[in-house]
């Protein structure tokens, strides 16, 4: 087992690549973003902004996805000092999830208190159109692995941290009210997290729709345990961009999901704009 307190640990490679993201720029943000499948272009909106491709980033994990930009990007919205991810890795890409989740470890040395996760997500709820945002109220870690195994690292937080409440009830309540806001309706929904890369069959939808899932994607879950483990509070947003398997007429393609992400965009961009701006008062 890794001594967690020598120089390549866990803790002190995050805490590398914050100083380095530091020294990039002069805003200090408590929020950070991810962008998920045909949403990263938010980050370009953001105003006095820095990217910095994850390759100049030690430790960050780079994406082989198209779709999926590779940078991170510390701006402002509104003068809110905001960072975002545009663009993150996956399990399925072959990283193990202590890699895939290293960018959130890196916030929190940063310094963020709240991260909101998007994603591109299969509906298994039959009431979720294509294109309809879904407020992730709770999550299933089904992607067979949990990214806290191996060495506990106390700085970080507790061997077996609490996950009753992932999701932030009152980030829950302030995006409803933004979504309400704009005339737009946000359901509460369960997001299965699977492995992918491949998409699920109908029986497997079917038996995910049994367990309680209203949405199912190949992201997100790792993240959002990794944040509660060190106190992070949590937001999710779902962006559905197909019917999960079985339940619509066509065969599920990335291309599809893409695209539909960046038909949402607009809409989904002024929901993030807003809250980032409620989230800071
Ligand atoms: N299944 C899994 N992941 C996804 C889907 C899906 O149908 N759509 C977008 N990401």
């Amino acid at each position: 087992m890794a001594d967690q307190t020598e120089p390549g640990s866990l803790y002190s490679r995050a805490e590398h690549a914050a100083r380095i993201i530091r020294a990039r720029t002069n805003l200090r943000p408590r929020i950070a973003l991810v962008l998920g499948s045909g949403l990263g272009d938010f980050g370009d909106e953001f105003q006095d902004a820095v990217a910095i491709p994850y390759e100049e980033i030690p430790g960050f994990p780079v994406s082989t996805v198209e779709g999926h930009a590779g940078r991170l990007v510390i701006g402002k919205i509104e003068n809110v000092p905001v960072l975002a991810m545009q663009g993150r890795v996956h399990f399925y890409e072959g990283y193990a999830l202590e890699e895939v989740t290293f960018p959130i470890r890196t916030f929190k040395l940063l310094d963020i208190k709240t991260l909101v996760l998007t994603n591109a997500a299969g509906g298994v709820d039959v009431q979720l159109s294509q294109g309809a945002l879904m407020l992730i109220s709770d999550h299933l870690n089904l992607m067979g692995v949990n990214p806290l195994r191996g060495p506990n690292d106390g700085r970080f937080g507790p061997r077996f941290p609490d996950m009753s409440a992932v999701y932030s009830q009152e980030l829950q309540h302030q995006a409803i009210e933004e979504a309400r806001a704009m005339g737009l309706e946000l359901r509460r929904g369960v997001y299965a997290g699977l492995s992918g890369p491949s998409y699920e069959t109908p029986a497997e939808i079917r038996l995910l729709r049994g367990l309680g899932a209203d949405a199912v994607g190949m992201s997100t879950v790792p993240e959002a345990i990794v944040a509660r483990h060190m106190g992070l509070e949590v937001l999710g947003i779902s962006c559905i961009t197909n019917m999960a398997a079985g339940l619509g007429n066509e065969p599920i393609n990335h291309q599809e999901v893409v695209e539909t992400g960046k038909q949402v965009r607009e809409t989904f961009a002024a929901l993030l704009r807003r809250l980032v701006v409620r989230l800071a008062v």
